[in-house]
C-alpha cells in the first residue's frame, strides 16, 4: 500500500508531546510490513535544515487561504529509518518561533496555518505523483483533508483511489471556528450542512473528520468507549452516529529510543537483570534536584505538558499535603502560564522537597523517568499516554487515574497476588491521589514488594508489532470499502 502520514508533530523533527512520537514510529513498522510510506510535516522554524539534510525540491506550490495566494516549497530527506519525509515550507504560517503559539497561548492565525496545511499537502502529494491508498491523518490539525476530498476535490481523478483515515490523539482539541471559515477554506456554502461541515453554525475541523473521513481511530480502546459515552467534549452524537466505525488501536512505544540499557541521556545504563545503573540515576537526579541524596527518600517524578488534563490541581494539592513526608517530587513541563506560576510557588516553598523544570526538555525527561521511584499521572482524561509506558520500562511505577489508556495499560498493585503494574485511583469513585500516594510509599518500604512490582513493570511491553496490524486491518477495510464505493459510484 501506499500510505502517506500526515501530521503537525513528529520526532525526531519537532514534538510537543506523544502524537510526535506515534507518528515518528508507525511508520517504521508499516514500512516493515512492505509499505511505501511517506511523511509530510510543516517546516517549521525550529526544524534544523542542515541538521537532517534538508533537501529543497525543484517544485514552486500556490494554494489559496481566503482571498491571498500563498506560495510554498517541499523540503525532503530520508529519515534514519529510510523513510521519505516532506516539509512543507512557507515564511508567513511556518517561520516563527512557536509550533502552535508562544508562551502557552495559541497563535490567533492557527485556523489560516491549519487550511494552508491542508491544502498545500494536497498540492505537494498531486506535484510529487505519490498516489496515496491511504492518507492518514492525526488530530485537528490535519482534520481538513478528508474534508476537501469529499468536496473541493471530489471530482478529482488523482485521489478517486484514495482513502482516508483520522486518528483523534486527544478530542479536547477540535479546531472551531466562524462559520466565515468556509470562504477562507475555499469551500462551497452547500457543504455547510450538519452531514458535512456545519456545527452549531460552526465549522469544526475535527467534526468534519470524523464524518467525511472514510475510517476513524483512536489511540486507545478505553478511550474510544469514552468518547462515544461521556468523554467526547460535545462530539459524542457525531461519534455515535458512525459507531462501528470507530476503531481503538493502543499506541505502541519505541523500545528502541527508550531504553535504560542505551539512553545516553541517564547517568548510568541499567537492566531489569542489574539495577545498579538505577540507583546511581536516583543519586544523579536528586543532585539536579538540589535535594537530600538518600536512597531511602520515595522520589515522584512526572514528565508532561502543564495542561489541566494531566491533572495538575491534584498534584499540587498531593505536594502541599505531603510535604513533612520523606517524598521528593519533581516535575518537567511546559505550557500552561498560570500552572507554571504555582509550580514555581511550591517549590519556593519545599525547596527541599519540590524540584521544577520547565519547557521542553529531552535530557532532563529522561534523567526524571530514570531517577523516579514512581510516576505520577492523575490525568483527568488521557487519550492513551505514552509517558506511563516510558515510567514502567525505567521502572518508575505509575500512579494513575483510570481513565483512557491508562485504564488499559496499568493495573493496580495487589500485594497478595503480586500482580500489577502500578497505583490506580479512581477520581470518579472519589478516590483520592494522596492516599494512593500514601498507599504506594508502604510498597515501597517493603523492598521485596517493590522489587516484584518494578519486575512487572519491566514486563509490561506495549510493543508496534502488535498495534501495526491493526492499522494495517484498518487501511485494508477503508480500501475494500472505497473499491465497492467506486464499483457503485
Ligand atoms: P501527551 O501527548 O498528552 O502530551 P503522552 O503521555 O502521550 O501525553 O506523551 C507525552 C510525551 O511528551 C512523552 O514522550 C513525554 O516524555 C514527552 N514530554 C512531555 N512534556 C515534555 C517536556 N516538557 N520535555 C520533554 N519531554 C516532554
Ligand atoms: C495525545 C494524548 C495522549 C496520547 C498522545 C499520542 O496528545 O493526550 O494521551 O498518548 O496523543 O496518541
Amino acid at each position: 500500500m501506499n500510505i502517506l502520514m500526515v501530521a503537525s508533530e513528529c520526532v525526531p523533527y519537532v514534538k510537543t508531546g506523544g502524537l510526535a512520537d506515534v507518528v515518528g514510529t508507525l511508520p517504521r513498522y508499516l514500512k516493515k510490513l512492505g509499505h511505501d510510506v511517506r511523511i509530510i510535516l510543516p517546516k517549521y522554524h525550529s526544524i534544523d535544515g542542515k541538521l537532517y539534510n534538508l533537501e529543497t525540491l525543484p517544485y514552486q506550490l500556490q494554494v489559496r487561504v481566503g482571498k491571498e495566494t500563498e506560495f510554498f516549497r517541499i523540503k525532503y530527506c530520508l529519515s534514519e529509518d529510510q523513510i521519505p519525509v516532506y516539509f512543507i515550507e512557507n515564511m508567513r504560517y511556518f517561520n516563527r518561533p512557536g509550533i502552535y503559539g508562544i508562551d502557552g497561548g495559541d497563535y490567533s492565525d492557527n485556523r489560516e496555518r491549519f487550511i494552508f496545511f491542508c491544502r498545500a499537502v494536497l498540492e505537494a502529494t498531486k506535484a510529487l505523483m505519490f498516489r496515496p491508498d491511504v492518507i492518514h491523518c492525526h488530530d485537528w490539525q490535519t482534520a481538513l483533508i478528508p474534508a476537501y476530498l469529499k468536496t473541493v476535490f471530489r471530482d478529482d481523478g488523482f485521489f478517486w483511489s484514495t482513502s482516508t483515515a483520522f486518528t483523534i490523539h486527544n478530542i479536547a482539541y477540535q479546531g472551531q471556528f466562524g462559520a466565515d471559515t468556509i470562504e477562507v477554506g475555499g469551500f462551497l456554502w452547500e457543504d455547510f450542512t450538519p452531514a458535512k461541515l456545519e456545527f452549531y453554525n460552526n465549522l469544526n475541523f475535527m467534526k468534519a473528520a470524523l464524518v467525511l473521513a472514510d475510517g476513524v481511530s483512536t489511540v486507545s480502546p478505553t478511550y474510544a468507549q469514552e468518547i462515544k459515552e461521556f468523554n467526547g467534549k460535545g462530539l459524542e452524537m457525531v461519534l455515535n452516529s458512525r459507531t462501528d466505525e470507530i476503531f481503538g488501536i493502543l499506541n505502541g512505544l519505541d523500545y528502541d529510543y527508550w531504553n535504560p540499557a542505551t539512553d545516553r541521556n541517564i547517568a548510568a545504563n541499567y537492566s531489569p537483570q542489574d539495577l545498579n545503573g538505577k540507583k546511581i540515576c536516583k543519586m544523579d537526579l536528586q543532585n539536579l534536584c538540589g535535594f537530600d541524596v538518600n536512597d531511602d527518600a520515595y522520589l515522584l517524578g512526572c514528565v508532561s505538558r502543564l495542561d489541566n488534563q494531566k491533572g495538575f490541581d491534584i498534584i499540587l494539592d498531593a505536594m502541599y499535603l505531603l510535604d513533612d513526608k520523606n517524598i521528593q517530587f519533581v516535575i518537567l513541563g511546559g505550557g500552561d502560564p498560570i500552572i507554571k506560576r504555582q509550580l514555581i510557588e511550591i517549590k519556593n516553598t519545599y525547596p527541599k522537597n519540590v524540584a521544577v523544570f520547565f519547557d521542553y526538555n529531552e535530557p532532563v525527561a529522561h534523567k526524571i523517568y530514570a531517577g523516579s521511584d514512581a510516576y505520577m499521572m492523575p490525568s483527568k482524561f488521557e487519550p492513551c499516554g505514552l509517558s506511563q509506558m516510558i515510567a514502567l520500562t525505567y521502572g518508575a511505577i505509575p500512579i494513575v487515574n483510570r481513565t483512557g489508556g491508562l485504564s488499559d495499560t496499568i493495573q493496580s498493585f495487589n500485594s497478595e497476588t503480586g500482580e500489577g503494574n502500578g497505583f490506580v485511583f479512581n477520581i470518579t469513585y472519589g478516590e483520592n491521589f494522596v492516599e494512593t500516594i500514601l498507599k504506594s510509599a508502604q510498597v515501597f518500604n517493603d523492598r521485596h514488594q517493590w522489587a516484584q512490582l518494578m519486575t512487572n513493570a519491566f514486563n509490561s511491553k506495549f510493543t508496534w508489532d502488535d498495534s501495526v496490524e491493526y492499522y494495517q486491518e484498518m487501511y485494508q477495510y477503508l480500501i475494500s470499502k472505497k473499491e465497492y464505493e467506486t464499483v457503485y459510484r
